[in-house]
């Protein structure tokens, strides 16, 4: 059994805002029961206080110096049990909006020192100067918002924790002023390009990049892209020198939060032997967001973060000939503001055909994964994806780019076996020729049926990939 610390951002259900919040919660159960001792560290958000029961103290301590004292807590992830460690620094977290962005969209501009903090709580809880009477064998970080705690391993010395540096998505990569590095204690003489520093700043992610043990990407295909500059946003000479402490596995999805046969947000359920019932959701979403009733019109769905990755704007280019040609479109999604009103005036210029909801909606979230026909990702770059997964286990098949984790996941339509459609050139006029195809296919149902329970069939839940996780753990400690 290894002592694992999964240090975090987000989770599912206390705080999200995308993919990682759905790793965070499905990776971690699926270790624990691999018989693993994993424990979370996340931020105590308001939102997380509030939602976790039964929190007890387990331990007050200054992180910097000259700072109040922090808590950490311990409570239990509701449903799966998986222990969690809390940050409890409220004038850092305790904040109205969202974890990363106040109201207006901009950066928190401390958040250096919430995610500093938070990365130094999860670097002592792998050393000998843990707080607590537990100390991580292993620290499996995420994203920049974790990406200091290889740097401060490292800078502790004597025993600790080995790191595995998980990277979700290397355009977000928490790059500061690097005045930070004295507040934050990290010592100067890391401060070179073979350490912190990336362009005279200091860098969270490039932090992690460095100095963990291993990197792992959440698809094989995007640890290969990532080493290129068209895809590797400043960091592909790294990884690239790196690369054999670099691989890719490939995200998998809960399925009992995923799961149309028992999904709680939906009225109707059904799976591959009563894959008819499908149509009494797609029925329901129409009626709720004011399309019209049809159970015939294609009906194509996006739940997206709405921006220039997700490749929307190449859907609304391609879009008024699919809808003149008789589809509907459901979208929510929310991000970019220019996005967001470009995206409203569709929706005002074709009304019954078009509905947009602008927001985060978990029900209505699996609401249009249920009821659509066909899910459309077509995204530039792709880490992983989790939303293709969820679009082939619930019969609706994707359109996707062949990029990243779309390309690992969904297997063409033109192939034995093909779960969805794909395509390759991150243009209009490709996106609108598959979504074609993907119409003529859902009108001829017996060549529909076949794909959507090739996706359906597909095993897309964690076990494999946890498993490879927990072998690269091993791997890692061993060395
Ligand atoms: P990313 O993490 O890049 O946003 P993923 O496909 O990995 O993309 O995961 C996105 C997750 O966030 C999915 O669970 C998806 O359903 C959810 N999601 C995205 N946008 C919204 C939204 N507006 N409302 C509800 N859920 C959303
Ligand atoms: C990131 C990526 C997405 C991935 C998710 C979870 O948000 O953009 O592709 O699925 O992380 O790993």
């Amino acid at each position: 059994m290894t002592r694992i610390l999964f240090a975090t951002s987000e989770v599912h259900p206390l705080i999200k805002t995308g993919g990682l919040a759905d790793v965070s919660a499905s990776l971690p159960a699926a270790l624990q029961a691999l018989g693993q001792d994993v424990r979370l560290l996340l931020p105590g958000y308001s939102q997380v206080l509030d939602s976790l029961k039964a929190k007890k103290v387990a331990a007050a301590f200054s992180v910097f110096a000259g700072q109040p004292k922090v808590r950490l807590l311990t409570a239990k992830m509701p449903d799966t049990g998986v222990p969690v460690y809390v940050l409890d620094a409220p004038e850092y977290f305790c904040r109205v909006a969202g974890p990363y962005q106040y109201h207006l969209g901009g950066d928190w501009p401390d958040n250096p020192m919430r995610f500093g903090m938070l990365s130094k709580v999860a670097a002592l809880l792998g050393s000998a100067a843990s707080p607590i009477d537990w100390q991580a064998e292993l620290a499996h970080c995420n994203d920049w918002q974790t990406g200091l705690v290889p740097a401060y391993l490292h800078a502790a010395g004597g025993t600790h924790a080995k790191s595995v540096m998980a990277v979700h998505n290397i355009a977000f990569q928490g790059n500061f002023d690097r005045d930070w590095i004295k507040a934050l204690e990290i010592p100067q003489q890391m401060f070179h390009m073979h350490g912190v520093e990336f362009h005279g700043n200091l860098s969270f992610l490039k932090s992690g990049l460095q100095y963990a043990d291993h990197i792992v990407t959440v698809s094989p295909t995007y640890a290969h892209e990532i080493q290129a500059t068209e895809m590797g946003y400043g960091m592909q000479g790294l990884l690239t020198a790196r690369k054999s402490h670099l691989s890719g596995i490939l995200n998998g999805i809960d399925e009992d939060e995923w799961n149309p046969a028992s999904d709680k947000h939906l009225a109707v359920h059904y799976d591959e032997n009563v894959l008819a019932q499908k149509t009494q959701g797609k029925l329901a979403l129409q009626k709720r967001l004011g399309l019209e009733v049809n159970e015939q019109t294609p009906l194509l769905g996006v739940v997206s973060r709405l921006t220039y990755q997700k490749g929307l704007d190449l859907l609304l280019e391609c879009l008024p000939p699919l809808l003149e040609s008789g589809a509907q479109l459901a979208v929510l999604g929310n991000g970019d503001p220019e996005f967001e009103r470009r995206y409203q005036k569709l929706a005002q210029r074709h009304g019954g055909r078009v509905s947009v909801t602008i927001g985060f909606d978990e029900p209505l979230s699996h609401q249009i994964m249920a009821g659509a026909d066909i899910f459309l990702m077509p995204s530039r770059f792709e880490p992983c994806g989790l939303n293709q997964m969820y679009g082939m286990h619930y019969g609706t098949p994707p359109v996707v780019r062949r990029t990243g984790g779309l390309a690992d996941s969904v297997v063409n339509a033109s192939l034995e076996g093909g779960t969805g459609f794909v395509f390759d050139d991150p243009g209009a006029q490709a996106l609108q020729q598959t979504i074609k195809w993907a119409i003529e296919c859902y009108r001829d149902p017996n060549t529909f049926r076949r794909i959507q329970l090739n996706g359906m069939r597909r095993d897309v839940g964690w076990r494999h990939s946890a498993q490879r996780y927990l072998d690269l753990y091993n791997k890692t400690l061993e060395r």
